[in-house]
């Protein structure tokens, strides 16, 4: 078996290489002038695993591209952040459901995929053999022994941190959303008192950062002692890693489903078991 790193994720394809005890095949992606993208992947053998997390168009493109090089090989598709998961119904009519279509095209080359913290339920369903690994384990192992008190910036990120939280051992809240009348809205912590606390906001990903910001505004106003963020997903487009120091947080620790600076913990392990299973 050989694993095959895609452009985007090649420091966990090393890593699950090794815990595999597989050798890397042999890669080369170019850019032509134009844009068009290029990929030759040698030296494969009959079972292959692609890692490669879509964060771009251009990874996605990569992806289409190494699924046809390996044309022939039976194809394990690991996608640590899959993108596109959060346009996962018809918002509005006429719109696409774009999870579904990288659903069909990633089933149509793969005969097993494998992913982290995929957005929602309802994006998992698309998928026909999905294996969906929880980091959330690994960020709670990570706070193991730090005196913190984890915080979901939302409802929708509640069990996730719930979870977290248990692994690191300590307390977990979630910022709730109160109407007060009918032009004012007060967001505060649901039933923690958190002054003085030193806190870590937890979220599946950190795309623009506006959530945590504005979760890390609502935390100083309780009078918090410190603010870090941890995620699974670290997209941090554009200048979000910027806003989150200048908004006053001290860390951002992520996974490395996305290959960024901040990204230090690795689910390597996790993906080599679900591998196994
Ligand atoms: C939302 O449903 C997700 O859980 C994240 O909270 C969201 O994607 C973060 O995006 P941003 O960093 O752009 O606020």
């Amino acid at each position: 078996m050989k694993v095959v790193a895609g452009n985007s994720s090649p420091i966990l394809a090393k890593r699950i290489a090794e815990r595999l005890g597989c050798e890397l095949a042999k890669t080369t992606y170019k850019v032509f002038p134009d844009g068009e993208l290029y990929v030759r992947i040698e030296n494969i053998d009959r079972d292959v695993v692609i890692v490669q997390s879509i964060n771009s168009n251009n990874d996605l493109v990569y992806l289409m591209l190494m699924f046809d090089a390996l044309e022939g090989a039976n194809v394990t598709a690991v996608i640590p952040y899959m993108g596109y998961a959060r346009q996962d119904k018809k918002f509005e009519e006429g719109e696409a459901i774009s999870i579904r279509a990288i659903a069909n095209l990633i089933e149509s080359y793969a005969e097993k995929v494998v992913t982290v913290n995929i957005h929602s339920e309802s994006a998992k369903r698309y998928f026909k053999n999905i294996v969906d690994v929880d980091a959330m384990p690994l960020i709670g192992e990570y706070y193991k022994g730090r005196d913190v008190v984890m915080i979901s910036p939302d409802l929708g990120s509640y069990n996730r941190v719930k979870i977290a939280s248990n692994y690191a051992g300590c307390e977990f809240d979630y910022l709730e959303k109160v109407r007060i009348d009918a032009e004012t809205v007060e967001i505060k912590p649901k039933s923690l008192d958190l002054k003085g606390r030193d806190v870590v906001i937890v979220d599946d990903i950190i795309s623009t950062g506006g959530t945590i910001v504005e979760a890390t505004k609502v935390l100083k106003n309780c009078g918090v002692e410190s603010v870090e963020c941890a995620c699974v997903h670290a997209v941090l487009a554009g200048n979000a890693l910027n806003r989150l120091y200048s908004a006053g947080i001290g860390r951002v620790v992520a996974t490395d489903t996305v290959e960024k600076p901040v990204s230090v913990i690795s689910v390597a392990d996790a993906i080599v078991l679900a591998l196994r299973s």
